[in-house]
């Protein structure tokens, strides 16, 4: 297969459908633009498993995205998308930059939800934008804006609930949206500890990258918990 771009943790080849796109999540962990790097045995597989349940937990829920099917252990078939240059971050409790940048206390649940809009560009490490820049950028319409805090909203409704019913707690996490073929704006993203926030109900332990990032150990054992969790809870 042709690899058509090498991310950090996921590589894109592609297919016979030029509409179509393979998906593989690998083993590599990095953090800090690259400042922090390592290789988690089984992470590939545990957030292959893991995105793939919860983007199919969304679309039995309504919310479309570019999730097709599971492929095998560490890979997913997707819809090619245009993507918005455009990262929106869901945050139900004050953690990680939000609490560094504004000087509040990790762990504060505020009465709003909170959207983050940024910009994608890892040479500017990925700003935090507003509406109107967005617009002024050519990076979106407000009408865009609008759909797009609409089902981000939507997601999180869901999956807060499903991280309940499994034990844990979302305390945030990014998304991306891209545009099909046919025009449609559709979430097109993973779902991961790499790109959730997850504590756990009862101890508020962490549960996500948070662990890597900030050397908590036992890396690859919550990764695999998280899988197991969220699978029972789906009945998978
Ligand atoms: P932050 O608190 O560092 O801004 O992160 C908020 C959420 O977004 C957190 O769940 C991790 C996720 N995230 C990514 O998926 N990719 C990124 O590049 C960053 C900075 C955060």
């Amino acid at each position: 297969m042709e690899l058509l771009h090498e991310g950090k943790s996921k590589q894109f080849f592609k297919t016979d459908n030029d509409e179509h796109i393979i998906i593989r999540f690998k083993d590599d962990a990095s953090a800090f633009y690259n400042i922090k790097y390592a290789k988690i045995e089984n992470k590939g597989k545990m957030n292959c498993a893991i995105s793939s349940a919860l983007l199919s937990y969304l679309a039995e829920n309504g919310v479309k995205s570019h999730f097709i099917e599971k492929l095998d252990d560490t890979a997913q078939l997707c819809h090619l998308v245009e993507h918005k240059q455009i990262e929106i971050i869901v945050r139900n409790v004050i953690a990680g930059s939000m609490a560094k940048r504004l000087g509040l206390e990790e762990g504060i649940v505020p009465e709003n939800t909170i959207y983050d809009l940024c910009l994608c560009s890892k040479d500017l490490s990925d700003p935090l934008i507003n509406d109107h820049h967005a617009v002024a950028l050519g990076l979106a319409t407000y009408d865009e804006l609008k759909q797009i805090y609409a089902v981000s909203e939507r997601i999180n409704e869901l999956l807060t609930a499903l991280f309940d019913k499994a034990g844990m707690r979302l305390i945030d996490f990014k998304i991306e949206f891209g545009r099909t073929a046919n025009g449609e704006l559709i979430l097109a993203d993973e779902l991961t500890p790499d790109t959730c926030r997850i504590w756990d109900k009862a101890t508020g332990e962490k549960l996500d990258k948070d662990r890597f990032r900030r050397d908590l150990g036992r890396v690859r054992e919550t990764y695999e918990e998280v899988a197991k969790r969220l699978l029972y809870a789906l009945n998978k």
